[in-house]
């Protein structure tokens, strides 16, 4: 035997009469699942108790440092004084991942915040992040309530 086989299928789209009326009901939860942070089970959450991000020479003067795995950025300023903020957006909840200099960038929707200051520097956002005590013990830098 040789060739394909004898396709001599119809195509029947009695289906499609239906579609309309089903189309609509979705709509709605997708807007609700657009905002879904990470795909994760659990929402990012902010140290509720002190915790060491790491060596003191870490953030330099003028520079901020950002600690993913604690959802917290650590500034210093020009004249060495460290502040922290929750890297946890303010908009919606998502975890901040990005630092441009001292630029956050939230990968939701784009918000951005200053992470010498905590201030929203472009929407949606329109609430600061939340400050966090900040130390320097033994060379380590440790942030978070208590801290
Ligand atoms: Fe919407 Fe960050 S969660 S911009």
């Amino acid at each position: 035997m040789s060739g394909r086989p004898a396709t001599s299928r119809r195509t029947v789209l009695r289906g499609a009469a239906l579609a309309p009326a089903a189309a609509l009901a979705p709509a709605t939860a997708l807007g609700l699942a657009a905002c879904s942070p990470t795909g994760g089970t659990t929402a990012p959450a902010t140290p509720t108790a002190p915790v060491e991000l790491g060596a003191d020479g870490e953030v330099a003067k003028g520079s901020a440092k950002l600690y993913r795995d604690h959802n917290v950025v650590v500034s210093r300023s020009a004249d060495g004084e460290l502040k922290a903020y929750s890297s946890v957006c303010t908009h919606a909840g998502c975890a901040i991942n990005k630092l441009d200099g001292t630029t956050l960038i939230c990968p939701c929707h784009g918000s951005e915040f200053d992470a010498t200051t905590g201030e929203v520097l472009r929407e949606p956002a329109t609430v600061a992040l939340n400050e966090l005590p900040v130390t320097s013990e033994n060379g380590r830098i440790v942030a978070g309530p208590g801290a």
